[in-house]
């Protein structure tokens, strides 16, 4: 029997705060949502740490949107089809691609400048895209949208922010989700927060790999909380991972975005070699997943660590004024990239699966939404097409609202009313754990074996070890960290398992045991606990 909560508690001894609409998390998602949700009443949103802190902000390459006349709504489906490679919601795809470009139109109305040439939209160009229709502001995209969004919040008097919250679990009365349990990370207590709506908006989970693009943020705990309170978790096997992270051996992991390959960056090997060419007819701007294979078997096969992105042809000016914040980074690392070579290495990015939602984000349990990267309603199919997620964040956060607004009268339960007692308790284990070595480990197994190219062995072993672990949950003595990690093991055997099941290959998930796709598993796994007995059940969904 799954634990449902990971504490005890009482929640008539909690401080409890009570508003119409509460949205974890603060990226492009929950921010677009809650600048909506703000003209229906009462907003808090509340976040792991600081506002800015998330995936969003790291965003560099941009948001892709249907707004030359050169391009249409057609050919961006094909394109996000095509990279979903045979599993999309083509419902899900079909709204992103339509419904996008006004919402791109209001982010610029709230004040975002994205480039220009002349007169018009400097659109960029990224993998797997069969036309120029990234909007950029520069290579900080994510972080331009981050602040406009901020902004705005801020300066909203019905959007309550509070930053520095971990939250444990979802509170559920019978069949309905109606807040959260937190843990005040500055006052280190456990404080409820309760709302009629709720919207998860976490993001990702790319911290689960030792190799990651993601903000330190991202460790799954919305996916974890979502399948403890009883939510559906759908297609975690597939894992986006971006082929062109610089790992210095000191400082953070730097992304470079994809959008220098689509001005013209070339990848090297050692010899200096442009080796794309051998790989996938687009070459340098194949899918992420194929050029993420390429590299892995160019680095083994000449076994380096890393290899090199070449810009070097684009010349000084157009390098300082497309890529500045590449081009300054780097040169922090006494790299200048307008004459010399980038190493990178392929890094875990984007998780394409997640919470279960319909197209309006709804998830099975009643006032849960979630949208964004933690959400999975099967836009992004086994892998994400390049600068879809941002217009993901948006299109689908302003869905959540048109259904919450559409429904609101039917509503009539009152946060007050709630019976939560906390019931099953927590059957407290002494388990001694090094909580960063352990984390360490979890996070290199992943990557190792869970990573770019899986197999029956290597992903049995990484399910051998995670179980060795499933003692922790109900550890009394856990902290923040802690119980980041059980949601990490939470997340990590999820998603080892589905991979383990999935016996072929297809965009994100690639087992070098079963390389070709099938047509038995043009599918959905969904993992879930039982009703009754709180054990974990799955199934392959085939229909939307
Ligand atoms: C990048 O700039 O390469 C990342 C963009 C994305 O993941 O969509």
């Amino acid at each position: 029997m799954f634990p449902r909560y990971l504490v005890n508690f009482n929640l008539s001894e909690l401080e409890t705060r009570t508003s119409d609409f509460l949205i974890i998390g603060g990226g492009v998602a929950g921010l677009f949502t809650a600048v909506k949700l703000a003209s229906l009443g009462e907003v808090t949103v509340i976040t792991k740490l600081s506002l800015d802190e998330c995936n969003t902000s790291y965003a560099q390459g941009g948001i892709a949107s249907v707004i030359s006349e050169d391009d249409s709504t057609l050919l961006h489906v094909e394109d996000t089809l095509q990279a979903g490679a045979g599993i999309c919601n083509e419902k899900a795809v079909k709204i992103l691609v339509e419904e996008g470009p006004s919402r791109v139109r209001e982010l610029i109305r709230m004040g975002l400048d994205f480039d220009r040439t002349n007169q018009n939209y400097a659109l960029g160009r990224e993998g797997a895209h069969s036309k120029d229709r990234v909007l950029h502001v520069g290579d900080c995209t994510g972080r331009a949208i981050q602040k406009v969004l901020m902004d705005t919040v801020i300066s909203n008097k019905k959007i309550n922010i509070v930053e520095n919250l971990f939250v444990i679990d979802l509170l559920t009365d019978r069949d309905r989700c109606v807040g959260a349990l937190v843990l005040n990370l500055e006052k280190n207590r456990i404080e409820a927060y309760l709302s009629k709506y709720v919207v998860l908006a976490t993001g990702g989970m790319g911290q689960l790999f030792n190799r990651t693009s993601n903000s330190d943020v991202a460790t799954g705990d919305g996916a974890a909380m979502a399948y403890r309170a009883g939510a559906e978790v759908m297609d975690l096997e597939f894992f986006q991972f971006h082929p062109t992270v610089f790992y210095p051996t000191k400082g953070k992991p730097f992304l470079i975005s994809e959008a220098v390959r689509g001005a013209g960056g070339i990848l090297r090997n050692e010899d200096e070699e442009q080796f794309m060419i051998h790989y996938h007819p687009m070459a340098d701007l194949g899918p992420r997943d194929v050029v993420t294979r390429a590299i892995t078997s160019v680095l083994r096969k000449t076994k380096t660590n890393s290899i090199y992105l070449d810009l070097r042809h684009m010349g000084e000016d157009y390098i300082k004024k497309r890529f500045p914040n590449i081009y300054c980074t780097l040169k922090d690392y006494n790299i200048d990239i307008t004459k010399d070579l980038i190493p990178v290495v392929p890094a875990a990015h984007y998780t394409m699966g997640g919470v279960k939602t319909n197209v309006f984000g709804e998830t099975n349990i009643k006032g849960l939404y979630a949208a964004g990267e933690v959400a999975c309603n099967g836009v992004n199919g086994a892998n994400r097409l390049a600068s879809n997620s941002l217009l993901e964040g948006l299109v689908f956060g302003e869905r959540v609202v048109r259904k919450i607004k559409s429904d609101r009268e039917k509503v009539s339960f009152q946060p007050s009313s709630m019976e939560i007692k906390c019931l099953e308790t927590v059957d407290a284990a002494d388990l001694e754990l090094d909580i960063p070595a352990v984390r360490a480990m979890l996070k290199e197994i992943m990557f190792s074996r869970v990573g770019i190219i899986r197999s029956q062995e290597s992903l049995q072993s990484a399910l051998d070890f995670i179980s060795e672990y499933e003692g922790i949950f109900g550890n009394k003595d856990l902290n923040q960290k802690g119980f980041e990690l059980m949601n990490m093991f939470l997340a990590a055997a999820i998603t080892a398992k589905a991979a383990l099941m999935r016996e072929e290959s297809r965009g994100g998930h690639f087992r070098q045991d079963f390389p070709s796709q099938r047509k038995k598993w043009r599918g959905h796994l969904v993992f879930s606990l039982s009703r009754e007995r709180r054990e974990e059940v799955n199934w392959i969904e085939t229909t939307w």
